[in-house]
């Protein structure tokens, strides 16, 4: 049905531009916003990806008859910044994102403004024909590098029935290498569409025997397993994928094994499925100069321990993890669970100064949103600076992903508990390296706060 569907809109588009050739609209200012002339542009660039047939989302947003009975809901969640799922405090520390889908401020009022008038068609003549997306089959980052994985490593599969517990499946997978590779990009995740309901994450863990790699990652209290050299990935709803910024990436050595930790939780129908790991690989014989490490920097000072939320309460934890060499931090992303509404992490730098760096004023738990920040802002840190993630929990009523605000919440793996730590990956420098870059670069601008459009 949806090909049919779509094939006669691009039909119907097609004669609507033959129509208009060369008479493009013109937007005067007191033009009155429709969603032919500026809503559907919009819709394009910031919501078709996720919002077409075929994909997770709700509805389509394609079409004005599709959109037009989801008017009230698109005014509420885009003016309160929960759609696109971006949910992080854009006058807060690192400003600009490499995989940004924000709605800008002026976006954001011409939506509101448009259902706030009654969310108008327009003339049809200004429709812009319809963009075509790629088919969805298939590795994302295969369009980025053009050609598929070196490397597809699958988990062992898992039937979760219909009613359960959440389960953990943690087997082990031989990644067969004849000679160290580096590892330039990784995409992961669940085999097939339905196990994409069951599968709340998946981590992968990477064993083999790597003494550099324990040390560091040992440094900031990544979690340990046998032979452990940190993780490779981790998979949730908002973070696919990881490229390694250039002259970067993560080893892999001959006899190593894919360590998969995969979170299930039932959905009232029995499903079986596995998790998929595609590998992108350095070239044969090119090493790039630095490692990077995905790190979980904590928001409690002691994993396992130190979370306490009481029933009908708000709470506050935060953890401090020291770096043991100069770094450059890639990308944020914060996880919580259920209760969890907002994580913040800032650096104290030796010399006492606090660079802000994120902050994620918004978290909405449906989202693991990876934040990557842009090649030039990465924050660049000196050893001996403290990474400091602050979270914040509501489990009262007010929070409206609450489940039930009078239990008492602590630490644990259920998505019913709570967690708080902050996902980053940590790419070590040389000394000189560091030198080098705080010659060059000046002390980040003062914080500024505020900014919310309501
Ligand atoms: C990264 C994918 C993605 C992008 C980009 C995205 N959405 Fe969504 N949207 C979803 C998914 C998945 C859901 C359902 C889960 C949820 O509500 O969070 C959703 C839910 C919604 C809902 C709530 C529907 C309901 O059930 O009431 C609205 C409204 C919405 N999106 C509007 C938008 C608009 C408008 C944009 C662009 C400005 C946008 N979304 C961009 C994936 C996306």
């Amino acid at each position: 049905m949806d090909a049919t569907f779509r094939k006669a809109g691009r039909e119907i588009a097609g004669v609507i531009t033959l129509a208009c050739l060369g008479a493009l609209p013109t937007r005067a200012a007191d033009q009155p916003i429709t969603f032919s002339n500026q809503v559907v542009r919009i819709f394009e660039d910031k919501c078709q990806d996720c919002h077409r047939p075929g994909t997770a989302a709700p509805m389509s947003l394609i079409r004005y008859e599709e959109v037009r009975p989801w008017a009230r809901s698109i005014k509420e969640r885009v003016a309160t910044r929960n759609m696109p799922p971006w949910h992080i405090d854009k006058y807060y520390g690192v400003r600009h994102f490499s995989n940004d889908m924000s709605l800008s401020d002026a976006e954001i009022q011409t939506i509101v403004k448009w259902v706030d008038s009654g969310s108008p068609l327009g003339d049809p003549k200004d429709l812009p024909p319809l963009k075509t997306w790629p088919s969805d089959d298939g590795w994302q980052l295969s369009r980025q590098f053009n050609r598929p994985p070196d490397l597809v490593l699958k988990s062992s599969e898992y039937t979760m029935p219909a009613q359960s517990q959440d389960q953990w499946w943690r087997p082990l997978t031989p990644i067969h290498l004849d000679e160290p590779r580096w590892v330039r990009a990784v995409e992961m995740r669940p085999g097939t569409t339905a196990g994409r309901k069951i599968t709340h994450h998946a981590l992968a863990h990477l064993v083999q025997d790597d003494p550099d790699a324990r040390r560091l990652s040992e440094s900031v209290g990544a979690q340990r397993g046998p032979n452990e050299a940190g993780t490779l990935m981790e998979w949730a709803i908002g973070k696919n994928f990881d490229v390694y910024r250039e002259g970067t990436g993560k080893l892999l050595l001959p006899g190593s094994h894919i360590w998969w930790d995969i979170h299930y939780h039932a959905v009232g129908e029995k499903i079986t499925d596995h998790v998929e790991l595609g590998v992108w690989l350095y070239p044969k014989g090119e090493t790039p100069k630095y490692r990077t490490y995905l790190t979980g920097f904590q928001a409690v000072s002691r994993v396992g321990a130190a979370l306490d939320i009481p029933p009908n309460t708000l709470a506050v934890s935060d953890g401090f993890t020291v770096l043991r060499a100069p770094a450059r931090l890639e990308n944020f992303q914060p996880h919580m669970h259920l209760r969890g509404t907002a994580m913040s992490m800032e650096a104290i730098l030796p010399d006492g100064t606090i660079q802000p760096i994120a902050n994620v004023d918004k978290f909405n738990f449906n989202w693991m949103t990876n934040y990557i920040f842009a090649d030039d802002e990465a924050p660049v840190l000196p050893k001996g600076a403290i990474i400091h993630v602050k979270a914040w929990f509501d489990n009262t009523t007010a929070h409206k992903g609450n489940p039930d605000p009078n239990q008492w919440v602590g630490w644990g793996d259920r998505t019913v508990d709570e967690m708080a730590h902050a996902w980053v990956n940590v790419t070590y420098i040389s000394e000189e390296d560091y030198k080098e870059w705080a010659a060059q670069h000046k002390k980040a601008p003062a914080p500024r706060t505020g900014g919310t459009i309501q």
